[in-house]
């Protein structure tokens, strides 16, 4: 028993050692709301109910909560506030409703925070997706705790509880974290960037939790990701966070693309004039790939905010490292240079820079109470930025642990000691009844004594004496570990490093399961008639040979080139006479238009030097269009591949493309009709919208994912009849709609959904965004690049605001064409949740009415 009763203690000793350790280290800490080092002065409220529900009962006195006046109504905005009194690195918060002794019955289901480093300036906190609620108490008594991810460096907090319905709430609070010794209020810096790397998924290296302004181009007046103590990984693909894009952890940029300059600036600014020791940046050095560390940083130093920069520099040389490709802290010194602001030029060493972490160390100058000269002393690091734990709290952190070992020491010493005794004290009472022996007698008073002070007299045996010393050792270690609860919350419940599963949404879950490019098996489809090549989760054909394909081998002599339709790297595309062609499709097969015995065809033609890869991926589309049999799908009717060069044989569409089409045209009035100009009515434009929607319908009853739907990818035939096409191709006409990721793999971005371009995911729900950009090019006429005003990388990085749905985003406009109705249906499809788009079906039905029979 005593062994095990060790081994027992030893094992919680070392958890409460790593749980200690972890407290610590993570800053997680009380503030003081229920211990009341927060004074009720810094506690206030917008409003309250009663005297005794006031904001200072917040801390659970009184009824034992804090009430805003009357019923919350979903608009209501009623915060309680506290001040903590100096700059706090706050990482977690706690709540629980109105107990009163079982009497109460109210609290917060839901609260959202903004915070104030100055009292003076707001912000809202949202977590990295971008949700500014997080998930209150589901009772009145239980406490909810809520890891703050990111977490804030703030002094002043406000917690605004928010409800769907009218209804009364109450909040009890506490709040976790430790003092921002680091001081720093604010940097400046140039906006991250987009790494596109062939092969690779893109990486947003921007800094998405930065609570400044973003203008120009340049991050200023805010904290954000260096700051928020997630020290990136050495693959700076890989993230720490879950539900988050490539690069997350980091804050990167490309060398040419700051100028010629050859180095990023950055301004830090703090809270007073500090005395620098040292500046540490935690840095990718991933060379594989073209990141390095900083060659050399020169820091400038501002000794108040309004003072010119002084004109020395402190520079410092890296020593470069082109054999360990582990992210690392890179120390600066800074000569204890006094400032208030900081302004540091990082060289680059390679084509890219990135950065996860940065912290400043300094010291400061006290007076002694002896006649010694003024002493330094060393103010912490910032605790969320070293590496180490902080240094501030090693101190307790010995101190706790040798005081815990230390008494389990003692009392295990305790425990043997008796059972000794016990156990000569009953040898001796076996051999002599009446106790004569001194020692005897000495020994059973000193365990006697200790046994009558842990109130354990009434066991008579050794055994039951041991039971109960290993009863009262258990219960001990029990109480020292859920008192370390006081201090470390989410050390027993909170869960530090687990997913925070309340605040993502079933379908952000869901994400969760989604491979990015890294993951997907990719294929490169390549467009016999364009030079795309596009990067897309490969096809479900395994082997290809001529018994896969369903089509009929049509002898090639008989068709007769009439004109060039399309070119691209891959092959062609010709307008042919087929001979004969009628008859050997047989009677009854749908036909297309003929002119007597032979017909218009198009034909697809494989450049006969192409790659083995280019050649499979054309029998992948010949097989793909050969089981497709739809009114708006191109129709596949017979191929030439039993030798080279590859074709295949679809119906010829004489009015081209959709968007070649529209933007000849303008929209029908009585100037079109009298001028004679090319113009197509509302309705037209409608209709091509059913037919895009019914074709669609098909595609996705198959659970065929298309991947690039667009107007140039919709033939026309002499009807106006619509037929998408280009499985996987388009031609070269269009490449300035296709993002090519440094020469190879091809994206059309502006029509791609969100989580294609960020997680490579693409499904129905992508193919039905795609829709909705196709509506908005037809009611614009083609006569307009969607987001013409971005870039490409401006469409990216809009891109993560739609991720981030914080209601940055740029949507496309309304076209003036437009019905409002059919605006509303476009911006659904473009909904950052797949669940909230329209299905295929849905959208037929809903355009369908609109079209004049
Ligand atoms: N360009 C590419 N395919 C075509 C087709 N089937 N008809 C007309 N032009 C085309």
């Amino acid at each position: 028993c005593c062994v095990l009763c060790l081994c027992c203690v030893l094992i919680v000793l070392c958890l409460c050692c790593v749980l200690i350790v972890f407290c610590l280290s993570h800053c997680r800490y009380a503030l003081g709301m229920e211990d009341g080092r927060i004074k009720d002065d810094d506690i206030t409220a917008s409003s309250q109910w009663y005297e005794t529900t006031g904001p200072q009962y917040a801390r659970s006195e009184g009824d034992g909560a804090w009430c805003p006046e009357g019923q919350l109504e979903p608009s209501d905005s009623q915060y309680l506030q506290v001040d903590l009194g100096r700059l706090t690195f706050l990482t977690i918060v706690g709540t629980q409703g109105r107990y009163a002794r079982s009497s109460g019955n109210e609290f917060a289901r839901a609260y959202r925070l903004n915070y104030s480093r100055d009292g003076l300036l707001w912000k809202s906190w949202r977590n990295r997706l971008g949700n500014p609620v997080m998930e209150g108490n589901k009772n009145a008594y239980a406490s909810v705790i809520n890891d703050l991810h990111p977490p804030i460096v703030t002094r002043h907090v406000r917690l605004i509880p928010v409800t769907k319905l009218s209804t009364t709430v109450c909040m009890r609070v506490e709040l976790y974290g430790c003092p921002w010794d680091d001081g720093l209020i604010s940097y400046a810096a140039p906006e991250g960037q987009l790494m596109m790397p062939p092969g690779y998924p893109i990486a947003s290296l921007n800094d998405s939790t930065y609570d400044g302004t973003r203008e120009r181009r340049r991050l200023s007046g805010g904290l954000g990701q260096l700051t928020d103590g997630v020290i990136g990984l050495d693959d700076f693909l890989l993230t720490r966070q879950y539900h988050v894009w490539p690069g997350y952890d980091y804050l990167g940029w490309r060398n040419d693309s700051l100028g010629t300059q050859g180095f990023v600036e950055m301004e830090f600014v703090f809270d007073r004039q500090r005395n620098f020791t040292s500046m540490k940046v935690h840095s990718n050095n991933m060379f594989s790939r073209g990141v390095k560390i900083f060659s050399s940083v020169s820091c400038q130093f501002k000794p108040h905010l309004i003072a010119n920069w002084e004109a020395e520099p402190v520079a410092f040389k890296t020593v470069l490292d082109d054999r360990n490709p582990s992210a690392r802290y890179v120390t600066v010194p800074l000569n204890r240079r006094a400032a208030k602001s900081l302004r540091c030029r990082f060289y680059f060493a390679d084509v890219w820079m990135m950065f996860s972490e940065i912290s400043f160390q300094s010291v400061k100058k006290i007076k002694s109470r002896t006649r010694l000269p003024m002493s330094l002393v060393l103010i912490s690091a910032n605790p969320s930025a070293s590496d180490s734990p902080d240094v501030s709290n090693t101190p307790v952190l010995i101190g706790c642990l040798v005081t815990i070992i230390l008494l389990l020491v003692i009392i295990i010493f305790l425990i043997l000691w008796c059972q000794y005794d016990c156990k000569v004290l009953e040898k001796v009472k076996r051999h002599n009844p009446t106790l004569k022996s001194v020692e005897a007698k000495g020994r059973l008073f000193r365990c006697f004594y200790f046994e009558r002070e842990f109130g354990m007299m009434s066991a008579n045996s050794c055994k039951e004496r041991r039971s109960y010393w290993c009863l009262y050792l258990s219960v001990f270690v029990i109480m020292l570990v859920l008192n370390m609860n006081y201090f470390c919350p989410a050390a027993c419940g909170g869960g530090y490093a687990e997913p925070d599963v309340t605040q993502c949404t079933p379908h952000q879950c869901f994400h969760s399961n989604a491979p990015h490019y890294a993951e997907t098996d990719i294929v490169r489809l390549q467009g016999v008639t364009g030079s795309n090549m596009y990067a897309v989760p490969a096809l479900t054909v395994d082997s290809l040979t001529r018994k896969d394909i369903s089509a009929a081998e049509f002898p090639r002599q008989q068709l007769i080139f009439r004109e060039k339709l399309g070119e691209g790297q891959f092959g062609e595309v010709h307008l042919c006479e087929a001979e004969g062609l009628p008859e050997f499709l047989g009677e009854g097969s749908p036909l297309p238009d003929r002119d007597g015995h032979s017909v218009l065809v198009a034909v697809k033609q494989l450049r006969a030097d192409a790659t083995s890869q280019a050649r499979n991926d054309f029998l992948k589309e010949i097989k793909i269009m050969s089981r497709l049999n739809d009114p708006n799908i191109i129709r596949l009717l017979c191929v030439c591949v039993s030798s080279d060069p590859l074709c295949m044989v679809t119906e010829y569409m004489e009015n081209g493309d959709l968007n070649m089409f529209l933007s000849q045209r303008e929209i029908e009035s009585t100037l079109t009709y009298a001028n004679n100009i090319p113009s197509v009515s509302l309705s037209d434009l409608l209709h091509m919208s059913v037919q895009i929607s019914s074709g669609m319908k098909y595609l996705a009853s198959l659970n065929f994912v298309h991947r690039d739907l667009a107007t140039r990818n919709c033939l026309l035939d002499r009807r106006l009849t619509i037929k998408i096409a280009d499985f996987g191709m388009s031609r070269n006409l269009y490449s300035s709609d296709y993002y090519r990721i440094q020469g190879r793999a091809v994206l059309p971005i502006r029509w791609m959904a969100w989580e294609s371009i960020l997680l490579g995911k693409f499904t129905t729900a992508s193919d039905v965004w795609a829709f909705g950009v196709t509506l908005w090019e037809i009611f614009t006429l083609c006569k307009e690049q969607p987001y013409s005003l971005l870039s490409d990388e401006q469409v990216i990085e809009n891109t993560g605001e739609f991720f981030r749905n914080q209601g940055r985003q740029i949507f496309l406009y309304g076209p003036p064409l437009c019905p409002p109705s059919l605006f509303e249906l476009m911006m659904r499809c473009w909904s950052r949740d797949i669940p909230d788009r329209p299905t295929f079906e849905g959208l037929y039905q809903a355009l369908r009415p609109h079209v004049s029979q």
